[in-house]
């Protein structure tokens, strides 16, 4: 077999993190987009960055539970593809609502919390996305772990930016906010699956 030949995961996870944008362009040249196209825009990519985070959270519980290795080597690609995403996210945020008019802009995201934790969310992918590369595992060493580590602090961050857009009330359970609650359900659920504890009775169950 050749050793570069790629799998079925491999070329099942490059069309999925297309698909998105695939889509968007196909309902944007139809018409098909809601008719409120921007938040269409602002919503699909949100969501669909979102969903590769999470796939690229799953990885490691994969290989843990299941002795899967496969996909962690796909981890980087996954935490791109929602770095792709994100920034699409954010340039149709800041161009096609807002117009680049900077201080509007500003003035927008700081007298509202959820656009404060998006923003923040979205800095701290920036430089996670940066130093992906083998290049930058080898300079950081011990560190680049660390670094990649504060992606369990934005995921949080990330539903919380969504349940927020969805004007729920989380006490209450109102709003639209079950489809957000799922994904916090899944993401709360990975990262407990990464305490130490935690693993080692898996290794165990496992044999
Ligand atoms: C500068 C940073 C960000 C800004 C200004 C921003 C802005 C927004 C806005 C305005 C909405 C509401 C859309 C609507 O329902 O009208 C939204 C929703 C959303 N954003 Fe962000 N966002 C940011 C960062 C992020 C990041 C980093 C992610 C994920 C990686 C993300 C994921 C989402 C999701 C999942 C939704 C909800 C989509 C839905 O309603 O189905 N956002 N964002």
């Amino acid at each position: 077999m050749k050793k570069n030949s790629h799998t079925l995961l491999q070329i099942t996870m490059h069309l999925y993190a297309w698909s998105a944008i695939i889509l968007l362009i196909f309902d944007f040249a139809t018409g098909n987009l809601s008719p409120n196209p921007i938040q269409d825009l602002e919503q699909r990519t949100g969501r669909h960055a979102l969903i590769l985070l999470v796939l690229s959270l799953f990885c490691t519980p994969i290989h843990t539970i299941f002795k899967w290795g496969e996909p962690l080597k796909h981890r980087r690609a996954l935490g791109l593809y929602s770095f792709f995403y994100a920034v699409i996210h954010v340039i149709v945020f800041a161009d096609l609502d807002f117009g680049l008019a900077w201080s509007a802009l500003f003035q927008e995201v700081v007298t509202k919390p959820r656009l404060v934790v998006g923003t923040i969310a979205f800095f701290l992918l920036v430089p996670l996305a940066i130093t992906s590369f083998d290049i930058w595992k080898k300079r950081l060493r011990k560190n680049w772990k660390r670094l990649h580590q504060v992606v369990y602090f934005i995921a949080p961050l990330i539903i919380l930016h969504y349940l927020w857009s969805k004007k729920g009330d989380i006490l209450s359970l109102q709003g639209e906010i079950l489809q957000p609650m799922i994904y916090g359900v899944f993401v709360a659920a990975l990262l407990i699956l990464r305490i130490p504890l935690v693993k080692k009775i898996f290794h165990r169950a496992g044999g």
